[in-house]
């Protein structure tokens, strides 16, 4: 048995919601728990049986990518190639372009996974059903889409699917429907079969020649939408499954959801990577730590910090004495000068913040109360033009004076401030 895994990575116009953070780093390669949003998906399919090579697919340009693809060959024993659009094909405009890489070797299926969700990814259980699948020759499974529940309002956020509850069949697909459809909705993780470039290839020509009839807005002639023009396609064919999967997911689309990805990142190194854990070793040359908290080893941390839960120190990073940190991401080579204090809060890459100072932000978690509730990802703006209150982020390189209070507060990249900032964006 042979596998191979696409990544979805998109490219540096995308994201635009996950700025300033992703105005310095690509997000697909924004640390969460501790490591690159990507290295989670790349670790999970490393982990699978069979599976030999991962290809990123995305418009990053070589540069900002490869060394982090070379980085991870050597951490796993697994082939990673980076494969450059030319121009955004959308999710799968690339998938087509590099058939021939994809398919080379005949591998059994291949697994898609878009590069902005987190999971504990049931990647051995997708695979396992997807071959269970009973099959003829004119009704063979080209595709099984990874589902999991929502609720009924935030279902209209993503594609829902209906299916056949016996068959598992997906009979209607709707990529972010106006009015409810279902409260089954796709995860962004597929497994398909080699059969599937035969259907793509099909829509790709009926699309060209639209194209050419009548135009693609601004899209480029080679655009495919994975969801819309493929799945939509192909439900009610027979040939288009969902397993529905409880484990944890989320989206990483708003700066908030690197925040709560991050615990639960953390929460699965508790029986995945216990190594990755800071240990509190009691009074000492150690800090306190009130788990989960990730302290890269490169990191220096004073001893009567207090640390979590859930909080990841990057490398490099400097945390002076007396300080205080929870719910919150420290980017690398970021100094907190004593005493300071940061809650729900992301510090960027070798910012600054002084001493006695409080950095706090509102979590944008999801509702408790509501079984199946994802994050809200609420725009940065309310209807009176007013900043919803959000976690704070300092982009990388702010310094933040001693004695400031810095409250519901993004700051771009660069800034040093002067004073206090409460519920603003410092551009
Ligand atoms: P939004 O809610 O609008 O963000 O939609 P979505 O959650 O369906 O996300 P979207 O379809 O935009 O992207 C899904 C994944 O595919 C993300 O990881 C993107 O980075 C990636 N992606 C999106 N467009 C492209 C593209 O043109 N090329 C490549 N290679 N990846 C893409």
């Amino acid at each position: 048995m042979m596998l191979k895994a696409v990544i979805l990575i998109g490219g540096p116009e995308k994201g635009t919601r996950f700025r300033p953070l992703s105005l310095d780093i690509p997000k697909p390669l924004f640390p969460v728990g501790g490591l690159p949003l990507i290295q989670h998906h790349i670790e999970a399919c490393a982990s699978t049986p069979g599976l030999k090579e991962i290809l990123l697919i995305g418009f990053y340009s070589v540069a900002q990518i490869q060394p982090f693809v070379n980085d991870m060959q050597h951490q796993y024993n697994v082939t990673i190639k980076y494969l450059q659009e030319f121009v955004a094909l959308g999710t799968a405009g690339g998938l087509f372009h590099f058939r021939d890489q994809i398919r080379s070797g005949s591998p059994d299926a291949f697994f898609v996974m878009n590069g902005d969700v987190c999971a504990d990814f049931p990647l051995v259980d997708l695979y396992n059903f997807h071959k269970s699948l009973p099959s003829s020759c004119n009704s063979k499974a080209l595709v099984t889409i990874m589902g999991t529940e929502a609720t009924r309002q935030q279902s209209l956020n993503y594609g829902c699917m209906v299916t056949n509850k016996e068959s598992h069949e997906v009979t209607h697909y709707v990529e972010k429907p106006n009015s409810y459809v279902s409260t089954l909705i796709n995860c962004g993780i597929y497994i398909f079969s080699l059969d599937v470039f035969q259907t793509i290839g099909e829509i790709f020509t009926m699309k060209q020649e639209e194209y050419y009839k009548i135009g693609n807005g601004n899209k480029e002639a080679g655009n495919l939408q994975l969801e819309q023009d493929i799945l939509a396609s192909l439900a009610g064919t027979g040939r288009m499954f969902a397993m529905q999967t409880s484990n944890w997911w989320s989206q990483l689309k708003t700066a908030g959801s690197a925040i709560y990805a991050n615990r639960h990142y953390l929460q699965l190194y508790k029986t995945k990577h216990p190594e990755r854990l800071a240990i509190s070793e009691g009074a000492g040359e150690h800090c306190s730590i009130l788990p989960d908290v990730h302290i890269d080893s490169t990191a220096s941390v004073h001893p009567t910090a207090v640390l979590g839960p859930n909080v990841s120190i990057g490398p490099g990073v400097t945390v002076g004495s007396g300080v205080r940190i929870r719910e919150s991401i420290i980017l690398s080579e970021a100094t907190i000068d004593e005493h300071s204090l940061i809650l729900h809060s992301i510090i960027g890459r070798g910012s600054r913040v002084g001493r006695w100072a409080r950095v706090e932000g509102t979590p944008s978690d999801p509702d408790p109360n509501k079984p199946f509730a994802k994050m809200e990802n609420p725009p940065l703006f309310n209807k009176d033009g007013r900043l919803n209150p959000s976690i704070t982020i300092l982009g990388c390189s702010v310094s933040v004076p001693s004695e400031t209070i810095l409250l519901n507060t993004i700051v771009l990249p660069n800034k040093e401030l002067s004073r206090s900032i409460k519920n603003e964006i410092i551009l």
